[in-house]
């Protein structure tokens, strides 16, 4: 048993639709969350801007004690995951593995769309590990930058929304694909927007609750899951705006306060 925290980053709130699953998967557990407001996006930036923005933010959850730390962003884990792994010793879950393993189990045609950042979709991550798995699936990517500042002003249903899906997906609608992974956390933000736009044929593969379902499983077998009663939250940001607090409460259904972190002196 393991009463510690566990740790959720992202480069501002996308990374609450993936806290939203943890404490459906593991009510019992406390969290710290980060959202980088203050630098986001991270879709744009150099691989090595991303990877040191990271190590700053996880330096700043393992002072707050965290047990283990989920990457809540594709960004970071498409493109250093395995550079964080090794600069940092506490357990780290990404969200690309699975995201990956859900569509696998999930395609029929074989015919599969990602959705990400330019810096994901550069990354080809999801492509590499979708074709390691099933060497059958071909896979169509698009990067969908706008659809991160839509999420951050908290306009993920509206006409805007509708618009910029229909511009970037219609080149997707046409190949026939199956399914499709939101592979940025912002993404379920504008999930009914992205549903309309590729209909109803076309499931939406978030892979929020299978990365929860994973930190689950890491920490029952490492005997690390906390056994009290009820979860408490604490949410840091680098640059507490008020949307900030009102997303959080769209997506998690409560009022929450985020409090300040001066990320950079980490
Ligand atoms: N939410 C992030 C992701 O999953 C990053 C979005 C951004 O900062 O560009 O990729």
């Amino acid at each position: 048993m393991d009463k510690r925290p566990i740790g959720v980053f992202d480069s501002g709130v996308g990374g609450l639709t993936v806290v939203k699953q943890v404490m459906k998967v593991l009510p019992n557990e406390d969290i710290i969350y980060f959202g980088d407001t203050a630098r986001v996006p991270y879709g744009s930036k150099s691989k090595e801007t991303v990877k040191k923005f990271s190590s700053q933010i996880i330096r700043f959850l393992i002072t707050k004690e965290v047990k283990a730390i989920i990457i809540a962003c594709n960004t970071v884990s498409s493109n250093c995951y395995e550079e964080l792994t090794e600069e940092f010793d506490i357990p780290i879950i990404e969200v690309v593995g699975p995201g990956v393993s859900s569509c696998v189990s999930i395609t029929k045609n074989k015919k599969v769309g990602v959705i990400g950042t330019e810096a994901t979709i550069r990354s080809k991550a999801y492509e590499k590990k979708l074709k390691a798995i099933d060497s059958e699936i071909s896979v169509y990517s698009k990067a969908c930058p706008l659809f991160v500042p839509i999420a951050e002003e908290g306009l993920g249903e509206s006409e805007i929304a509708v618009l910029t899906a229909k511009e970037y997906l219609k080149e997707l609608v046409q190949m026939n694909i199956d399914c499709i992974i939101l592979g940025c956390t912002h993404y379920p933000l504008l999930k009914s927007c992205i549903a309309k736009v590729v209909g109803e044929n076309v499931k939406i593969v978030d892979p929020a609750m299978a990365t929860a379902q994973k930190m689950k499983s890491f920490l029952k077998e490492n005997n690390m899951l906390n056994d009290k009663k009820g979860g408490d939250y604490c949410f840091y940001a680098s640059d507490v705006a008020d949307n900030f607090d009102s997303i959080c409460t769209t997506v998690l259904n409560r009022i929450y306060k985020a409090k300040q972190a001066d990320i950079e002196k980490y």
